[in-house]
């Protein structure tokens, strides 16, 4: 079997064009707001938040960055977001993670408004997302959710094996896939046999960050390999958790690194942008 790629760069760029026109057909009504709060100078932290602002404009959004020096006061900060979460015109607020080590993330998290948590961090939105209420869903994964329903991959009654249990990616692409009536079975650094799991796996969710370690011994025939690692080779070259080249003989969908889920996470940070605007004019 030669595998199918899911090209996170295709779906992206179809699902910005839809939300551009919908942010244009709003454009009497309101402009999305989104507020991005960077701390510090850790350049890959400035490298993705420049790449929101981008996005933003590109889709017509309307963007507003603030930057705070790595020793802001933690209070500054909170009362920063607070006064995002009093602001109409904005409608999204992400705060860049990591955070400086005096700064509590837990309390930065839980001082955004969960109406304007666009990352779905809050955990008022992670429990609405446990027990399927609407909710503002994590970028990342909703993202992933995104290229198998553009590739009509339906997850119902298959077996997902997630890798990965981290708060951002590994668990709520987990509940996702639940959601949406898979069998999720996470297995993580501490799990004993990982290979006896993923063997058995319909749909394999790699986000262990360990560079292409997924070789074709890890699957079945015909599994879908969605792969959310973004290593660093000694060459200084990006690869995945999955040895594409191997897998692509095995798979029936895989995406690749770069270009496959990389791309979807800010898509799902403007479509959020976008949904929370239409609620705070409805
Ligand atoms: N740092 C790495 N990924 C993310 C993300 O999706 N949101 C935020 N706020 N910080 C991050």
């Amino acid at each position: 079997m030669t595998a199918e790629l899911i090209s996170g760069k295709e779906v992206a760029a179809d699902l910005r064009s839809r939300i551009k026109e919908e942010v244009q057909s709003l454009a009497d009504t309101v402009v999305p707001g989104l507020a991005v709060i960077l701390v510090g100078d850790n350049p890959a932290s400035r490298s993705y938040v420049r790449g929101k602002e981008k996005a933003s404009a590109e889709a017509g959004i309307y963007s507003e960055l603030t930057e705070m020096a790595a020793d802001v006061p933690e209070e500054t900060l909170l009362n920063k977001v607070r006064e995002y979460n009093d602001n109409p015109a904005i409608h999204g607020i992400l705060v860049q993670l990591p955070l400086p080590e005096h700064i509590s993330e837990k309390k930065v998290i839980e001082t955004i408004s969960p109406e304007k948590d666009v990352d779905g961090f809050h955990p008022i939105n992670i429990g609405r997302m446990m027990t399927g209420q609407d909710a503002f869903l994590p970028c990342t994964p909703y993202g992933i959710m995104q290229m198998l329903y553009y590739k009509n991959i339906s997850v119902e009654g298959k077996h997902a094996v997630v890798i990965g249990r981290s708060n951002i990616v590994g668990k709520p692409i987990g509940q996702m896939l639940l959601n949406e009536h898979a069998t999720v079975t996470y297995c993580h650094s501490r799990t004993a046999d990982l290979k006896q799991f993923s063997q058995e796996a319909d749909i394999i969710i790699a986000a262990a960050g360990k560079a292409e370690f997924i070789t074709q011994n890890y699957i079945k025939e015909g599994a879908v390999v969605i792969d959310v690692g973004m290593n660093r080779k000694d060459d200084g070259s990006l690869c995945g958790d999955a040895d594409f080249d191997d897998l692509k003989e095995k798979a029936s969908f895989i995406t690749p690194v770069p270009g496959g889920v990389g791309p979807m996470t800010i898509t799902m940070l403007l479509y959020n942008t976008l949904q929370s605007a239409k609620k705070h004019t409805s």
